[in-house]
């Protein structure tokens, strides 16, 4: 996560304004949706022990909340975070905090000293990170079924100055001789978990924004400097430790960077054997509206490779610009899954439940949540994104039930009559259709309607200024 404060709204001339048409063609899609999900770390640092916090984000019942009924927003996919902070010595070696970061965010490591690999032996201590191994449990007891293991930062004594917030300057901070053992950590606890938590991780993530020069020893989270050299190795390394623990199917993910120009740098300075090995690319959404999606998708597509939205965050609570750049993702780069960093924060706008994660309190439910929800609990893991003309759409087609749902937004000043042509579906028999909307102005959350119908494949629905709604049509078929 990079801090960027956010609060305009851009609006582009081609998705503000006007009246329009736009074309949902099942005759092209981009593919399975594999999830929404977000990241562990702080907030289940804090909150891992909570059943509700649980059913809000991994059921889509009602769950009481706060004396309010809140549809939960079924995610299925989650990101643990394996801490880089022990409190032992070694020696007269100890980590060095940096004054800054909370404590909340300094994730305990299992690995606590180089004097042996051996999982079982005292040099690891796997009672550590209680509640976010908690949170994993309960998690998968409700249904998340893909689960990513990442790293902001190494263990802090593999580290230069033995700081997991970064290099004093910025540069690099692992030990070169460390390379192969930050590979063997993640392997290690990957392997761990399958046999005693009984967790299957989808892919291993080793590094975190590695290429942008702010993780400093005076950084207020962890994080750690990797430059492309450093991660070509390490990437290596950890397919190899990966596979001598039989986690052959555990995709090696990279690399996690800050903005989606950012991973183009990163890509292209990989040669092509560390390309094959990646299984995943993963970009972080701090570039916003800016950023060449569409090349970074024509790259990785050269390769063969899924892309992940794999963090996205923002102060605006209103969601909405969240919307409108998780549209663009879908629109230019085809991501087959969508990953918000913390879904319960302190920072002003960031949380979509806002919590104080010093006092482990959480409290209002942001229009955010709401906006969420409006993708999250009807655009389900395995239906096919389906071409819309328009980024202000995404549309997804359920083959099982036959369900077409399409969520716009309408991030501009006016109301906007818009008209859906359904013209290349076989049969859609006329009649109503379920809708839900929320406008954040009007706090009016995930608000279920079903005026709208559509008749003879086309569909108008009128939509606020400012707003977000889902369209839920029954009886679509393709032929
Ligand atoms: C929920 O309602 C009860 C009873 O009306 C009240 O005492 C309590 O303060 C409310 N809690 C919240 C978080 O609003
Ligand atoms: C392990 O996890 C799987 C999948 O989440 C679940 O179906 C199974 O019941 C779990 N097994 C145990 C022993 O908890
Ligand atoms: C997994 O990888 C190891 C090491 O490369 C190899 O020996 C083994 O045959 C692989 N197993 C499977 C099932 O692919
Ligand atoms: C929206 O546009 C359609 C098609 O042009 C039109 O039939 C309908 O009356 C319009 N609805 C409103 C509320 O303006």
């Amino acid at each position: 996560m990079f801090h960027i404060i956010l609060n305009v709204l851009i609006c582009l001339p081609i998705i503000c304004g006007a009246d329009y048409t736009n074309r949902i063609n099942p005759h092209k899609n981009w593919g399975e949706w594999e999830g929404w999900g977000t990241s562990l770390a702080w907030w289940a640092n804090v909150l891992g022990d909570r059943d509700d916090v649980a059913d809000l984000m991994f059921t889509t019942k009602l769950i009481q909340y706060n004396n309010q009924s809140v549809p939960g927003l079924g995610l299925n996919i989650i990101r643990y975070n394996v801490g880089g902070c022990s409190a032992n010595s070694i020696g007269a070696d100890h980590m060095i905090a940096s004054p800054k970061i909370p404590k909340f965010k300094q994730i305990e490591g299992f690995w606590l000293n180089w004097d042996s690999d051996d999982p079982q032996s005292k040099s690891w201590d796997w009672s550590v990170d209680k509640k976010q191994r908690l949170m994993v449990q309960k998690a998968q007891d409700r249904g998340v079924d893909q689960i990513e293991l990442f790293s902001n930062s190494p263990m802090w004594w593999m580290l230069y100055d033995h700081n997991p917030s970064g290099a004093p300057n910025g540069g690099e901070n692992l030990q070169t001789w460390n390379y192969q053992k930050f590979a063997v950590y993640l392997a290690t606890v990957a392997k761990y978990a399958v046999d005693h938590w009984n967790v299957t991780f989808r892919s291993v993530e080793a590094f975190n924004e590695a290429s942008s020069m702010s993780w400093t020893s005076e950084g207020n989270q962890e994080g750690c400097h990797i430059g492309s050299e450093a991660q070509q190795k390490v990437i290596m390394y950890l397919r190899d430790e990966l596979n001598k623990r039989g986690l052959n199917e555990t995709l090696v993910s990279a690399s996690d960077e800050v903005t989606v120009d950012s991973a183009i740098k990163m890509w292209e300075s990989f040669p092509q054997s560390v390309r094959a090995t990646v299984g995943r690319v993963n970009v972080h959404g701090y570039g916003y509206f800016y950023g060449k999606r569409d090349k970074l998708y024509d790259l990785v597509r050269k390769d063969n490779k899924p892309i992940w939205t794999s963090e996205y965050g923002e102060g605006d609570g209103t969601g909405l610009p969240m919307a409108q750049n998780l549209n663009l993702d879908l629109f230019w780069m085809h991501t087959t899954a969508w990953v918000y960093w913390q879904t319960f924060d302190s920072s002003q706008g960031w949380g979509m439940i806002h919590a104080d994660l010093e006092k482990g309190s959480t409290g209002v439910v942001a229009a955010k949540y709401y906006v969420m929800a409006q993708y999250s609990r009807h655009i389900r893991k395995g239906m096919l994104i389906v071409e819309s003309d328009r980024s202000d759409s995404v549309a997804a087609y359920d083959q099982s039930n036959r369900r077409l749902v399409i969520v716009t937004l309408n991030i501009g000043d006016d109301s906007q009559n818009i008209t859906y042509d359904l013209s290349q579906f076989g049969r859609i028999t006329d009649g109503s259709v379920s809708r839900w909307t929320t406008t954040p102005d009007d706090k009016q959350h995930y608000v279920f309607d079903n005026k709208l119908n559509v008749k003879a494949k086309t569909l108008n629905a009128v939509l606020n200024k400012k707003s977000i709604h889902t369209i839920v049509i029954e009886n679509v078929f393709i032929q």
